[in-house]
């Protein structure tokens, strides 16, 4: 027991470090994605609802590009282990289009926190016959927006 005693010491200590030293990814923050598009995620509850806005750099429509809100879930299960996996709906505020977006928060080889997603922007059509053309798919890669120093 007494020879146990150090060496579990160092084994709790090791452990212990290592937890620490774990980099967690975190939604909060501005990030930009592959098309150029920025999402700043504002505040994430306890809960993991939260909330923030979309600028993105491309449409589907002819309209001009206005910024517009999102909202979305972070789940907060004990396994996510730092990489948390996501849902956000963005709100389109100049078309009638709704996107929903799914991920996974990960922190890569290098430390840089990176959001793999998927996305569904579904638009509006005129009637059930033309239901059919009205879901977009496609993924976009999101990293933390550095600012100037
Ligand atoms: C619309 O065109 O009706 C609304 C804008 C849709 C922009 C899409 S959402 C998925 C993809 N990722 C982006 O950052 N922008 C496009």
């Amino acid at each position: 027991m007494v020879q146990a005693t150090p060496f579990l010491l160092v084994l709790f200590l090791a452990l212990g470090a290592h937890g620490l030293s774990v980099k967690k990814c975190n939604l909060t923050g501005r990030w930009v994605n592959d098309l150029g598009s920025n999402m700043t995620i504002t505040t994430v509850n306890a809960d993991g609802i939260f909330a923030g806005s979309y600028h993105t750099a491309v449409t589907a429509t002819s309209n001009e590009i206005k910024v517009s809100p999102l909202q979305g879930a972070v789940q907060k299960s004990p396994n996510q282990k730092g990489q948390p996996t996501f849902g956000f709906t963005v709100n389109w505020a100049f078309s009638d289009s709704i996107t929903v977006f799914t991920g996974q928060c990960f922190v890569d080889e290098d430390g840089k926190e990176v959001l793999k997603t998927m996305w569904l922007l579904r638009s509006r059509v005129e009637n059930i016959k033309s239901d059919w053309k009205a879901t977009r798919v496609g993924i976009n890669v999101f990293t933390r927006l550095q600012l100037p120093e």
